[in-house]
């Protein structure tokens, strides 16, 4: 009889006897898998795991502060690490999709790589993976989907030649949940909806500037936050907005505008494969474009988006 209880302790008494007194280094993402991962192998460990979350610029508004802040508050060994302008740097001048993910996961592996060189003697690379990611052989989610899709770009960085330790790779997501709800990590991470590793980056259609992330971390903490306030979060499997290169003509008292354009996207879903769009309440959806439109300087229109996967995707890049 499965409970996360036994799971929790049989785990510890499991990463003890594999790691004994070698080092472990691991990238965080924010989202629940990494989280939940880190903080059983820190209790196996303690402060022989180091913990590096990296803010790529591309990361919801107040998210890098507040992920960090709850690391802190598990009592993670976590070294933020603020790559901003070179993650900007990076996708300058690329609006390729792929080119996009490519330059991202690059400077994410770029990143990792020097900060794991700074921890002395470390032996092990800890990941999130769970047994999804095992059996369709490709993550979709956080740092080890970046490192994973990347395996065979150029020579291999340090990190990689490191020992894995995953201690989730058998459970399902909502096993996860309940081993992280059992090991006390805040609902703002076990909760917490799936986000891409790329981040904003594949919602802002085209290239890619800080004044482009600026507007759209605005308008989707308003749409997020909107989601919250009204109890739909929960509702929802994964919700966020596109910044669409589109610009339309407007109007404000007299004057004409020709600004951004927003879409809307909710869906539910099971695992991401298929996805179905939410029927959001007319009144809450009218609430939030009003909101924007106000808000959010450089935006005049807001769209929501009535595509179920198949056959379009959640994501629009
Ligand atoms: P799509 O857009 O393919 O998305 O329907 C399915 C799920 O995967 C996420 N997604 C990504 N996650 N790197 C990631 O880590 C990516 O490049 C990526 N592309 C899509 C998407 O947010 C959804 O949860």
């Amino acid at each position: 009889d499965w409970t996360s209880d036994v799971f929790i302790d049989a785990t510890i008494d499991e990463l003890k006897e594999k790691i004994g007194k070698d080092k472990v280094v691991m990238g965080l993402s924010g989202g629940v898998d990494s989280s939940v991962a880190a903080t059983l192998i820190h209790r196996a460990i303690g402060d022989n795991l180091t913990c590096v979350f990296v803010d790529n610029g591309l990361l919801r508004k107040n998210e890098y502060e507040e992920v960090l802040d709850s690391y802190k508050h598990l009592g993670l060994n976590v070294i933020g690490v603020d790559s901003k302008q070179r993650f900007y740097d990076a996708l300058s001048g690329k609006s390729d999709p792929e080119e996009k993910r490519k330059a991202i996961g690059n400077t994410f592996i770029e990143v990792f790589d020097d900060e794991a060189h700074k921890i002395q003697g470390v032996k092990w690379l800890g990941q999130g993976t769970i047994y999804p990611d095992v059996i369709e052989s490709v993550s979709v989610n956080g740092p080890s989907a970046t490192i994973k899709s990347h395996h065979n770009v150029g020579g291999l960085p340090d990190f990689m030649k490191l020992k894995v330790v995953e201690p989730l790779n058998t459970l399902f997501k909502d096993g996860v949940r309940e081993v992280g709800r059992a090991l006390q990590i805040p609902e703002n991470i076990i909760g917490r909806h799936p986000f891409p590793g790329p981040g904003l980056a594949i919602r802002i259609l085209g290239d890619v500037t800080p004044d482009k992330v600026a507007i759209l971390q605005e308008v989707d903490h308003i749409f997020i936050q909107g989601l919250k306030d009204d109890k739909l979060y929960d509702e929802v499997w994964q919700a966020g907005a596109i910044l669409l290169p589109v610009q339309s003509v407007g109007v404000m008292g007299d004057e004409r505008t020709y600004e951004q354009v927003v879409a809307l996207r909710a869906v539910t879903s099971v695992d991401g494969m298929t996805a179905d769009w939410v029927h959001l309440p007319y009144e809450f959806l009218g609430k939030i474009s009003n909101e924007i439109i106000n808000k959010v300087k450089g935006v005049n229109r807001v769209v929501y988006d009535i595509s179920s996967k198949p056959p379009a995707t959640i994501e629009w890049e």
